[in-house]
């Protein structure tokens, strides 16, 4: 394992990362910090959560000339939300030097951002539909970019992005750096990358499963009517510090939701129908841990990184495999651990087995839980708040009426009471859930692989048109554009 200070970097920086808290760099920084330093085009696939922001941040912050007032480095994300986590972790890993990066995406006011453009940020980590806007309104240039990042690079270049990307790389200079990152990089993928690159260099964190290792992944079996108690009963049991269900489609996310209020656990949902200041107030409660629960579309499931996320639901099966890969990883991240729970219904299958073909791991299965095991799930929770109480709390108030009510009933008898009352029985309120079917792209190409470079056949990349719309979720923002600009998950 290599430190930062093994790639000789400047001391601001080293003085940011230590600031950051972070030690030893993970296998992709370790391998890709010094290439980018050199300046060589590269495409990274690493482990979903194993630092990919700070394995091109550092380089591109460190390349980057401080006394230069132009707009030296893009990045360019699928979701608003990624967007503004890059800037973010770009904004601290530049802290020392005075690098600074905006976030430019769809759904905030364009004006606010052209008043951020005017005070010269080195760097933006935007979304593709407003980069554009920006673009045409020449309120961006890139006429000075030396570096380009697509992060989340294989959904960038799929069917809903690609054009907006050619449209992009087409203002900036072609002398430029072109880094790719993602934890999956299917090879039809990664053969269009070539076209935008020069002779890169494939770095690949070698290992035999394309999902973390260290978060436990099952599946259960269900029926989907049967699929909201089973939820239901896995919260109780599993009683998540933060849970992620994934649903497929927007109707599902806010049905899902609601009925999870209902039976009284603390849910939010987001996807790309919402307002952006929803979207916004929706992910500070959940990293806040003022929701337990977050019900989201696909627009959750790339890159985003949120601590304390211990369980990742998928209620419906994920659309392709490295939809699987990626809304897994949003668990277990930076070495943590995390579990995660696929429901399959009968027919669903086949998806189930080409998930675990590109994973390179056998998903084990779980018999559906019952409702007395939930019931003993949350009485466990009653007895370890009641402890926690116990250990950590002042009491002394409620001494005097513990002490009149021992006098009058038996110990045991109290105990046990004072248990039931704090235990959440499963709650049987009636939901009302629409039906969805599933869509598994049928020409999608099983040759395809997470893994290194040059595996499986060439094939069509994103195969079907229910399955992709297009990449509208981060657009819509803008007043120009020529194209349609679809809603995307
Ligand atoms: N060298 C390091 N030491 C400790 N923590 C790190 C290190 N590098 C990154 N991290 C932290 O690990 C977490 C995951 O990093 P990041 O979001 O960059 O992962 P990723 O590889 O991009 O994942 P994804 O594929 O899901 O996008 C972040 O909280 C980040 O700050
Ligand atoms: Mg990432």
């Amino acid at each position: 394992m290599k430190t930062f200070n093994d790639f000789g970097l400047s001391e601001t920086m080293i003085r940011s990362i230590s600031n950051m808290g972070f030690e030893e760099a993970t296998p992709i920084q370790e391998q890709a910090i010094p290439a980018a330093l050199e300046g060589k085009d590269l495409i990274g696939q690493a482990h979903t959560g194993t630092g990919k922001t700070a394995a091109f941040g550092v380089p591109l912050i460190e390349k980057l000339d401080i006394s230069f007032p132009h707009i030296q480095g893009i990045v360019v994300a699928p979701t608003r939300e990624l967007a503004v986590q890059v800037a973010e972790e770009l904004n601290k890993i530049g802290q020392y030097k005075g690098v600074r990066t905006i976030p430019i995406y769809g759904g905030q006011d364009i004006t606010r951002q052209i008043r951020a453009l005017q005070k010269r940020p080195q760097i933006i980590a935007g979304t593709p539909g407003r980069l554009l806007d920006h673009i045409r309104r020449k309120t961006i240039r890139l006429n000075e970019i030396k570096v380009v990042i697509l992060d989340e690079a294989d959904e960038m270049l799929n069917m809903g992005f690609i054009e907006d990307i050619e449209a992009i790389l087409k203002e900036i200079p072609s002398e430029r750096q072109t880094m790719l990152f993602s934890a999956t990089m299917p090879a039809p993928i990664q053969a269009l990358a070539r076209r935008f690159m020069k002779d890169p260099l494939m770095i690949s964190v070698k290992s035999k499963e394309v999902t973390v290792p260290n978060t436990e992944q099952y599946y259960v079996e269900v029926e989907e009517k049967q699929k909201f108690d089973v939820l239901c009963r896995m919260l109780d049991i599993q009683s998540p510090e933060l849970a992620i269900v994934f649903g497929r489609t927007k109707r599902r996310v806010d049905e899902l939701y609601e009925a999870l209020n209902k039976r009284g656990y603390s849910a939010e949902g987001i996807h790309g129908d919402l307002t952006q200041a929803k979207r916004d107030s929706v992910m500070r409660q959940f990293k806040q841990g003022g929701v337990d629960v977050l019900v989201a579309t696909d627009v959750a499931a790339r890159g985003l990184d949120i601590s304390g996320v211990t369980h990742v639901y998928n209620f419906d099966i994920p659309q392709d495999p490295e939809g699987y890969v990626h809304r897994v990883g949003r668990t277990g991240r930076a070495g943590k651990s995390g579990l995660a729970v696929t429901f399959v219904a009968p027919r669903e299958f086949n998806q189930l087995r080409t998930i675990e073909r590109l994973t390179k791991r056998k998903i084990m299965r779980q018999t559906i839980p019952t409702i007395k095991e939930a019931i003993v799930g949350q009485q466990r929770l009653a007895v370890d708040k009641l402890v926690k109480a116990v250990e950590t709390e002042d009491v002394s108030h409620y001494q005097v009426l513990a002490e009149d009510l021992l006098n009058e009933f038996e110990p045991v008898t109290i105990l046990a009471a004072a248990l039931k009352m704090m235990t959440k029985e499963p709650d049987q309120t009636p939901v009302k859930l629409t039906e969805e079917t599933s869509h598994w792209s049928k020409k999608r190409n099983d040759s395809r692989s997470g893994g290194g470079q040059g595996q499986g056949q060439r094939g069509g990349y994103r195969g079907s048109s229910n399955y992709r719309g297009g990449g509208g979720d981060t657009r819509g923002g803008g007043s120009s554009g020529s194209r349609p600009r679809r809603p995307k998950y």
